[in-house]
């Protein structure tokens, strides 16, 4: 038995929109611990799967034993169109960001709970904390920091980094922690641990997280079908703010009137994004920054 350690988030309000809904096709864009596709599989749809990640890659094998229905694509999402799919989708699910499965793997290093080398690159690419931190200039340094960490004092972190690792290099998690603590910056850290900004920087930077939700979101709309829903969970604000803008300005006012000068659109199917229940918050601390939006596919 493989070992999956990711819960998946807000499930019972994904399966919502497809309710009494039969042999569906699903494209699931981030397969991750394979938690979503699984329950569309028992429910008898059938469901391609993407993901960069090898774990997600045996996870998939071994659920490919059980389930017929599935095929697995292992690849960066937003290579969607060039993997001669040759369909479209009834329903595309996106569920961003790294699965526990990655939090938990030392050598990609995302946690600051554990020491590791620096990395933090979940989805293989050629960038890793460890070049960022070590090779970037300071102007560099204080963009990402203040851009995906928004952390006011960037420039004084930048510096203050800069200065460290011209002493000796910045290996790993713990040593940037420890830089972090004597930057003598404010982070914001009331309910979070003071670190988690900076790592969020580094972690999007790494892994060029916006720049793939905006490319992935550029070609999605070529593999939905009419009427199809596209779901999008993000994790951070900024991520957040693509897809908000997004269904924005692709949103249909009336029937057939499309906004974009395009000739399809979305209805909104969530004015305000969802989030996940108390009692699942409870129980998957991960689900408290959840934010759900799903819009309905019309051309
Ligand atoms: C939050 S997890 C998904 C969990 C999954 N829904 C489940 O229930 O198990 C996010 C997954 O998306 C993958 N991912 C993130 N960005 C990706 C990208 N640009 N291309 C391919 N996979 C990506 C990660 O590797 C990770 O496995």
């Amino acid at each position: 038995m493989i070992k999956n350690e990711h819960v998946p988030i807000m499930v019972e309000e994904i399966l919502s929109f497809v309710n009494g809904k039969n042999n569906l096709s699903i494209l699931d864009c981030t397969f991750g611990g394979g938690g979503h596709s699984k329950k569309f599989l028992e429910r008898g749809h059938f469901v391609t799967a993407i993901d960069q990640d090898d774990y997600s890659l045996n996870i998939a094998e071994h659920l490919k034993k059980k389930y017929q229905n599935i095929s697995f694509y292992k690849t960066n999402f937003v290579n969607l169109d060039m993997l001669n799919l040759n369909k479209k989708f009834d329903f595309i699910l996106l569920d961003l960001g790294f699965s526990t499965n990655q939090l938990n793997n030392n050598d990609i290093g995302l946690s600051f709970k554990t020491d590791s080398n620096l990395n933090m690159n979940y989805l293989g690419g050629d960038l890793d904390a460890y070049k960022i931190i070590n090779f970037y200039d300071k102007e560099e340094l204080q963009r990402i920091f203040n851009k995906y960490g928004e952390i006011n004092q960037s420039e004084k972190l930048a510096k203050y980094i800069v200065n460290r690792r011209s002493i000796k290099k910045i290996n790993t998690n713990y040593e940037l922690i420890e830089i972090l603590r004597n930057s003598g910056v404010n982070f914001r850290s009331k309910k979070i641990h003071f670190a988690t900004q900076a790592f969020q920087a580094l972690r999007i930077e790494s892994n060029h997280e916006l720049e793939n939700l905006i490319i992935f979101l550029k070609k999605v709309h070529n593999f939905l079908k009419f009427d199809a829903y596209l779901a999008i969970i993000s994790f951070h604000s900024l991520e957040d703010r693509i897809v908000k803008k997004y269904f924005k300005e692709n949103i249909i006012k009336n029937k057939k009137i499309f906004q974009n000068n395009k000739d399809w659109g979305f209805n909104n199917l969530t004015k305000k994004p969802l989030t996940a229940s108390r009692l699942e918050v409870i129980k998957n601390n991960r689900s408290r920054s959840a934010k759900l939006r799903v819009g309905r596919f019309i051309n």
